[in-house]
């Protein structure tokens, strides 16, 4: 198996090949997601929940980022690995733009991906010019949650036509895939069938090209409620616990270390 290159991407969807993306922000998870097939690893703004205990993904900054991405680039080996350009660290100017994307990119990271449609083309542009392969990400965009008014599925009446339009216009400024995130499968199905590029949907139905979930939802590490969206494939965070847990009680038993743990 050879590295995911973007336009493998591009063929898969000529071939209506569906594929999976999954966010990852360490070295383990990296090396297992890559190597269980996962073409495309993405280190997601999520970090900012996911490792760094936030309450949105607003306050995570460049150099929280970075370490992250430096870690999974250096773990994936068949994987793309795509970094998030966080909040605050490109709107103001693609120039902006490009000067945080080239921090990522000499962290390991093969493509960057950033919020906005229209008014973010330019900056896709510019990275594009530079070499830069660029995922765009529409719909419900995280970054914007105060604007949005908090997590509202987007693309329903006639905010379709702005999605499209917000679609073509990163597909035309040279973009490789579009995450479609909490968009109506309407929407979604409408978007997917229009683009060349593929559309990587989260919570945006069945007919995108491509479906990413953020991983410590997909396999269960995080407790409370995840959203309608997620669908959990294991739950890593009741093994753990359990594995503490048992730990915990062998220590005060004694039964840990035996001898076959210990040194004569
Ligand atoms: O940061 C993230 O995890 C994302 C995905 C949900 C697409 O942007
Ligand atoms: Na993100």
């Amino acid at each position: 198996r050879r590295r995911t290159r973007i336009h493998h991407l591009r063929e898969y969807k000529r071939r209506g090949e569906p594929w999976a993306m999954l966010t990852s922000y360490d070295t383990y998870t990296a090396r297992i997601f890559d190597q269980a097939g996962i073409p495309v690893l993405l280190v997601g703004d999520s970090a900012a929940n996911n490792v760094y205990g936030y309450e949105s993904s607003l306050p995570v900054t460049v150099d929280e980022m970075l370490p992250l991405v430096r870690a999974v680039a250096g773990a994936a080996e068949h994987s793309l690995v795509v970094a998030d350009l966080p909040f605050g660290s490109y709107q103001a100017s693609p120039e902006q733009a490009l000067h945080t994307a080239v921090m990522f990119m000499k962290a390991g990271a093969h493509a960057v991906k950033l919020e906005g449609g229209r008014r973010y083309a330019a900056h896709v542009e510019a990275l594009v010019a530079a070499g830069i392969p660029v995922m765009g990400h529409l719909g419900f965009t995280p970054q914007s949650e105060h604007g949005l008014g908090g997590y509202r599925v987007q693309g329903r009446g006639d905010q379709a036509e702005t999605l499209l339009a917000d679609a073509r216009a990163v597909q035309e400024a040279g973009a490789f895939a579009v995450v479609l995130e909490m968009v109506s499968s309407g929407a979604a199905k409408r978007v997917t069938g229009e683009l060349e590029i593929p559309t990587v949907g989260i919570g945006a139905g069945p007919e995108c090209d491509a479906q990413v979930l953020v991983w410590t939802d997909m396999a269960g590490l995080n407790t409370g409620q995840t959203p309608r969206f997620v669908k959990r494939y294991a739950e890593i965070g009741n093994e753990l616990a359990r594995a503490a847990g048992e730990f915990a009680d062998d220590v005060r038993s004694g039964a840990f270390p035996a001898k076959e743990h210990s040194f004569d």
